[in-house]
């Protein structure tokens, strides 16, 4: 056989997009992938093709279009009050992924400890190991996802590099308290850590939380990485455009492991971004309202089918547990689900490295047109001649 590294060895395909190939191999419904399967704005479609029609067709500075880092900047500024200078403090990357993975690569080094909670968005386990980083665990317990306190604080020593946040949380629906934000700045300050915080869902939100970015908080601004992108707030998973906000310090060092990484976001897609950013307020209330309409279509069909789960307070994912069920594990039970009922789910041990935390659960994701979660709901009859309970 042919030498592979170490560090690909250490890590499997995506689980997640292994289910959406299968969802297609079994002409499935696709609540796995946090895709929408609704259209984009018109607005930014048009600005994209009128970028495209002007020959915004070649290499993007590798930072970012001023265009996008001027609007980031503006939107952060009147949405939270954080001044961010967009010279300095943004570097633009493909997707929120990217920015994930050059920001890490930017402030880690090999032998160094990253705190992660689990479960955590799957990308988050390579991305610390292909930096060559320690993950340390520290679980949220279900039923309210909460943290204990003093096993976060025992995961910090002097090892410690940084602190991976995603609030509003994939897989969970979590959305952190200010308090809980403050217990972990404490943290920080006192062991020197930073702060990545993935905050991709900061607009869908529900039941009056409210989004907290890390970066608000006191002692934070100076050692905070804060990562957002286009793909969730404006449906355009595929575009490939996200971004990191850090100090210039910070910023400086993610701009050259995105540039040698992969140069440069899509550059008619950046313009388009910037005319998405400029929305008026009335785009994200509706969109928020939308996925709290899916919410409850969702919440309700899975009630009626069996599952257990907390309601999500923000982000687009249900956590179900089918302990109840009867199937020997979380994989068993998906791969039913999507070969049996049709319906493409992610086994919940993909969130955990403790993979015994996962066994009992399944991730259902709700980022679809209403006609969809209605086939789901007619295909998951099927189940209640399998189970058990
Ligand atoms: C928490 C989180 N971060 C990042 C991403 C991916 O973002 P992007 O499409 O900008 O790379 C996802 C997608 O599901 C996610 O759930």
């Amino acid at each position: 056989m042919l030498a592979v590294s170490r560090k690909a060895q250490r890590f499997t395909e995506s689980v997640i997009r292994e289910m959406t190939r299968l969802c297609r191999q079994h002409d499935a419904v696709n609540l796995a992938q946090g895709f929408p399967d609704f259209a984009a704005p018109r607005e930014i479609k048009d600005a994209a093709c009128r970028a495209i029609e002007a020959d915004v067709n070649q290499y993007a500075i590798t930072w970012g279009a001023k265009s996008l880092r001027d609007a980031i900047a503006a939107k952060t500024e009147r949405l939270y009050g954080l001044a961010v200078d967009p010279e300095r403090e943004i570097a633009v990357t493909c997707g929120a992924t990217e920015a994930m993975i050059a920001s890490i690569l930017a402030i880690v080094d090999p032998g160094d400890e990253v705190v992660v909670f689990e479960p955590f968005y799957e990308n988050y386990g390579p991305d610390a190991i292909l930096a060559g980083a320690t993950p340390r665990f520290v679980p949220l317990r279900a039923p309210d996802w909460s943290f204990d306190p003093d096993e976060l604080a025992a995961a910090f020593s002097d090892k410690t590099r940084a602190i991976i946040l995603n609030t509003p949380n994939n897989p969970t629906g979590k959305v952190f308290t200010k308090e809980e934000l403050e217990f972990i700045a404490k943290l920080c300050l006192k062991w020197d850590v930073l702060a990545i915080t993935d905050e991709i869902y900061e607009h869908i939100i529900y039941d009056g939380h409210k989004h907290v970015p890390m970066a608000s908080i006191t002692g934070m601004p100076d050692r905070t990485i804060t990562i957002n992108g286009l793909s969730k707030t404006f449906s355009v998973t595929g575009w490939r455009v996200g971004w990191a906000i850090a100090p210039s310090d910070l910023a400086g060092p993610i701009r050259k492991m995105h540039d040698f990484l992969t140069v440069g976001a899509p550059a008619p897609l950046q313009e388009a971004g910037a005319v998405a950013l400029a929305m008026p307020e009335s785009y994200y209330t509706e969109m928020a309202a939308g996925y709290a309409r899916r919410r409850e279509i969702l919440c309700d069909i899975l009630e009626r089918h069996g599952f257990k789960f907390n309601r999500p307070q923000g982000a687009y994912y249900i956590m179900t547990d089918v302990a109840h069920f009867g199937f020997d594990s979380d994989i068993e039970c998906s791969t039913y689900l999507v070969k049996e009922c049709r319906v493409a789910t992610v086994p919940g041990s993909s969130f955990f490295n403790d993979k015994k935390a996962g066994r009992t659960k399944v991730r259902f994701v709700y980022s679809k047109r209403e006609e969809t979660l209605r086939e789901a709901d007619k295909r998951l009859a099927k189940l209640a001649t399998r189970v058990t309970r």
